[in-house]
């Protein structure tokens, strides 16, 4: 019903006009046709989400995992584009893509290609442990692939599995470079080599690393003692006695609070170096700062790119390495390929991590951030030259598709519809924000997000949750106009039945 209303609705030219009266409805502007030849023209859904044959697989899966957090089984044969089909044949639009992981939509016909050329069958069939025996084509691949898009002042990277995987190796590479730094030369003492087996100091040193309350960087044992978003990631895991720097709490639109946030940010940045000083103080001084330019699963909390600066000019002043974690905003759906790119820096970061959208994980660093030995940063597979051949061919659909430009224009539509629909709805969204289509709205409370999120899945539409009580918009770089009106429609339907 809800996609046929809104098929009505596209034949007509309206411009963001309200009209009903006891249903409010949103009347996207005209849809110009401008399909993606692999994508569905809408929605479809059968039955309520999970469906019985979801519901089925999920008894089935329970006998042999914790399946708390799946939400339906899918069929990926089947999905297409911005669509993603379950089990029971319920189509829906995805803005939530796999947590972010996404980037050219489902099954995307210049990958289905890659898979079935042969000159790439060996590398899908045979996964090296690269560290040891990368094939032939590894360096001129990651030098077609990674390298062409290196944050500025970056032409060394480390592919890697996953985030957390990144990010965890990330930290050792601060570590190590710290401690060089202090030794004032590569070789470590006799002391350093015996003590270090019995996890004692100075092998292993009383090192930190600071970051932010609220962030998010993976679940790994070192990542876990930097991510504070939510407890149940930590709950019962031992952790480290690092810095936790408080981070801004922002009021939105950002534009209309300028002088506010300013304060907020310069409180933020204060404490960051106060902290800095105390660490230092009981002899655990901070090696690296880490931070997100987007909290993402902490809640979609934005800073400024003068905060940024400030907070590089800190770690700078300090001698601490800057990493910034783009696991979520990396890939292009901020409108630029890296979130830091909008703070317009030449020299950025010490260190940036990737993974989700890039396909493969990994991350880039200044020269001096390499480790000095074999093995010290090291694990089976590190990456998987595979990936890199999948992400190739999406930065080569992104360039040619001007896909960049795209995010910036549809995440405009995105926003501006996002904030007429809390004008709306004032007892129910506020704060919406974002940087191109990477978008959040919070929700009056938890009980009513959770309840939305259910009720637009029902109707078609995937979302995902961050925070307390935000609700994050993450679709493939594929994601136009068209579809934010379809978003938008479907949004304010269910919408209208919590008002
Ligand atoms: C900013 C950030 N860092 C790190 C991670 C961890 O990545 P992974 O789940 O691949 O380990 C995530 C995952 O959501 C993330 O958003």
């Amino acid at each position: 019903m809800a996609s046929f209303l809104m098929n009505n609705c596209f034949g007509k030219s309206l411009k963001n006009v309200w009209c009903g009266a006891s249903v409010y409805r949103y009347f996207s502007k005209t849809a110009t046709s401008t399909h993606l030849d692999f994508d569905y023209d809408g929605p479809s859904m059968k039955t309520t989400v999970p469906g019985p044959h979801s519901q089925d697989l999920l008894k089935q899966l329970g006998d042999i995992q914790n399946v708390g957090a799946i939400n339906f089984f899918c069929n990926y044969e089947k999905s297409r584009g911005n669509y993603l089909v379950d089990v029971d044949d319920n189509r829906m639009l995805d803005l939530y893509t796999q947590i972010s992981s996404i980037p050219i939509g489902y099954n995307h016909p210049a990958l289905l290609k890659l898979m079935s050329n042969p000159n790439n069958m060996s590398t899908f069939v045979n996964r090296p442990a690269l560290g040891i025996l990368p094939p032939h084509n590894f360096p001129d691949k990651i030098t077609q692939s990674l390298l062409s898009v290196a944050p500025s002042g970056m032409t060394r990277v480390q592919t890697m599995a996953c985030g957390s995987c990144s990010n965890e190796n990330a930290y050792k590479a601060m570590f190590i470079w710290y401690r060089n730094k202090e030794r004032g030369k590569n070789t470590p003492s006799n002391e350093d080599i015996s003590t270090c087996m019995i996890n004692q100091a100075p092998g292993c040193p009383d090192l930190s690393i600071l970051s932010f309350m609220g962030a998010f960087h993976g679940r790994t044992m070192g990542c876990l003692a930097t991510t504070h978003s939510k407890s149940i990631h930590k709950l019962d895991v031992p952790s480290f006695d690092w810095p936790i720097a408080p981070f801004p709490r922002l009021q939105y639109p950002l534009e209309e609070f300028t002088r506010e946030n300013g304060q907020e940010e310069a409180r933020c940045l204060e404490e960051v170096e106060d902290l800095i000083v105390k660490w230092r103080q009981r002899g655990k001084p901070v090696a690296g700062i880490v931070i997100e330019p987007i909290q993402a699963e902490g809640g979609d909390n934005h800073a400024s790119p003068d905060f940024f600066r400030s907070l590089r000019n800190i770690a700078r002043k300090h001698g601490c390495a800057f990493h910034v974690d783009e696991v979520q905003t990396g890939g292009g759906s901020t409108g630029k390929f890296w979130a830091h790119e909008h703070w317009g820096m030449d020299d950025p970061a010490d260190i940036v991590s990737f993974s989700k959208k890039l396909l493969t994980g990994g991350y880039y660093h200044k020269d001096e951030l390499q480790a000095d030995k074999p093995y010290r940063i090291f694990n089976t597979w590190m990456g998987d030259p595979s990936k890199n051949l999948f992400l190739l061919e999406v930065l080569n659909v992104i360039r040619r598709e001007n896909l960049l430009e795209q995010v910036t224009h549809s995440g405009k539509a995105l926003l501006d519809g996002l904030q007429e629909l809390q004008v709306q709805y004032p007892g129910i969204l506020s704060c919406a924000r974002g940087q191109g289509t990477f978008c959040a709205i919070d929700v009056c409370d938890d009980e009513t997000r959770n309840s939305i999120l259910l009720k637009t899945r029902d109707k078609g539409v995937l979302l995902g949750g961050c925070g307390d009580r935000s609700i994050r918009f993450r679709p493939a770089l594929i994601f136009k106009e068209y579809h934010v009106h379809l978003f938008l429609n479907i949004f304010n339907d269910v919408l209208a039945q919590f008002k």
